[in-house]
């Protein structure tokens, strides 16, 4: 009996299950005051939220004890704390600022005008203009401003606060037009961008680090009054630990919509946040305001493997002895391709192959069993795998 209990406790433990969330046990973690006392460099809190008064703090960053200092707060804001900061005046570069929106609308025009880009996550088409990869985009275009733009030093400091050294930084823009409608309440990369359904199949210790290996930030390209809809937030939800399959209950959205935040940015402010909070991209209310910001999606140096391998032509290789194999179980060749093809959507190039539909794009493991499903050709396998390689290149 004690056995069976222990394998029930342990299941349970380990596979965390939507239709076991109680809105209660988030209410109980996020309904506590934020202590500006516990965080000695903070300027103030506001709704819940550290602020961070950059002007003051930035002669003294060339200190590294001070660094340090400040690293160590940040940290234990992401992770213990509200899991938000604003560090205001963050870039006080206005004119840097200006002239990058300048590129990023130029960008946008250009894209428009040839019908590509703007899939998606988490919004209606339409309500926003989105720049995948603003990150090369805007390094191509005018090397001289990014070189100036991510000279930042707090966009630094804070990424290896969270993420320690040789972190790898990539940037989405988004544009949320006049009368763009808010996003639905989710949590970000990388479980946040999964299907219930394979969250579930994740155990819960992958819930508690997935959020380790991403910062996610923001940077204000134009004032966001609360009217212009800056993002919905809900201070120290990212250490409910079976938030990200309960962000699409019924029960929890309700509960967001009643007790999430907004704090106005102004241009230059930066706001991080670790990817597990609960938060979403407010509604515009404005009818002139084209809130633009610009997303850091940093990840660690360590969400690679040792090796870089060819997976497509191992799945080249191995798809014939697939569709001969006589002594391999279904279940024994998905095996197989697991420890063979990509099983993971990420990295991809999101303007040729965007999240329209889902939140991943088809991986080259879910490729590999819809051909065997079908028995289709090597011929089609190969250049339907090449296709799809040529899509996530950068
Ligand atoms: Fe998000």
């Amino acid at each position: 009996m004690q056995k069976i209990d222990r394998s029930l406790h342990l299941r349970s433990r380990t596979f965390l299950r939507a239709d076991n969330c109680d809105v209660a046990d988030l209410a109980a973690i996020c309904e506590v005051a934020t202590d500006v006392t516990d965080y000695p460099l903070a300027a103030t809190a506001e709704k819940g939220v550290l602020i961070y008064g950059c002007p003051t703090l930035a002669p003294r960053l060339s200190d590294p004890d001070f660094a340090d200092a400040l690293m160590a707060e940040w940290a234990d804001a992401l992770a213990n704390g509200p899991g938000v900061i604003v560090l205001s005046g963050a870039e006080p570069d206005l004119a840097m600022i200006d002239r990058a929106s300048a590129i990023f609308r130029e960008l946008i025009a250009r894209q428009n005008a040839a019908g590509t880009g703007g899939g998606d996550h988490f919004a209606k088409p339409g309500a926003n203009d989105r720049l995948w990869n603003s990150l090369e985009k805007h390094c191509l275009a005018d090397p001289v401003n990014f070189a100036r733009y991510y000279a930042n030093p707090f966009l630094a400091l804070v990424s290896q606060a969270w993420l320690g050294p040789y972190y790898q930084m990539t940037a989405q823009l988004n544009v949320v037009n006049p009368g763009g409608a808010s996003q639905s309440p989710h949590r970000d990369y990388h479980l946040g961008f999964q299907s219930a359904d394979a969250v579930a199949r994740y155990p819960s210790h992958v819930h508690r680090f997935s959020p380790m290996l991403t910062l996610q930030g923001a940077i204000a390209h134009v004032d966001a009054t609360i009217e212009a809809g800056p993002t919905l937030l809900l201070p120290h939800s990212q250490k409910y630990e079976p938030g990200y399959l309960a962000t699409s209950r019924p029960d929890f959205r309700s509960y967001f919509d009643a007790h999430a935040v907004q704090l106005p940015l102004k241009k230059g402010d930066m706001l991080f946040f670790s990817p597990a909070l609960f938060h979403a991209a407010g509604t515009n209310h404005t009818t002139d305001v084209k809130r633009m910001v610009n997303l850091f999606q940093v990840s660690s140096a360590y969400g690679r493997a040792m090796e870089s391998i060819d997976r497509t032509a191992m799945c080249k290789a191995l798809y014939p002895a697939f569709l001969a194999a006589k002594d391999l179980t279904a279940d024994q060749i998905a095996n197989t391709i697991a420890a063979s093809a990509e099983g993971y959507s990420f990295p991809t190039n999101l303007d040729r192959d965007p999240p329209i539909g889902g939140l991943a794009p088809k991986s080259q493991a879910a490729l590999m069993h819809e051909a065997l499903a079908a028995r289709w050709t090597p011929e089609t396998l190969n250049a339907t795998l090449d296709a799809q390689a040529a899509k996530r290149l950068p």
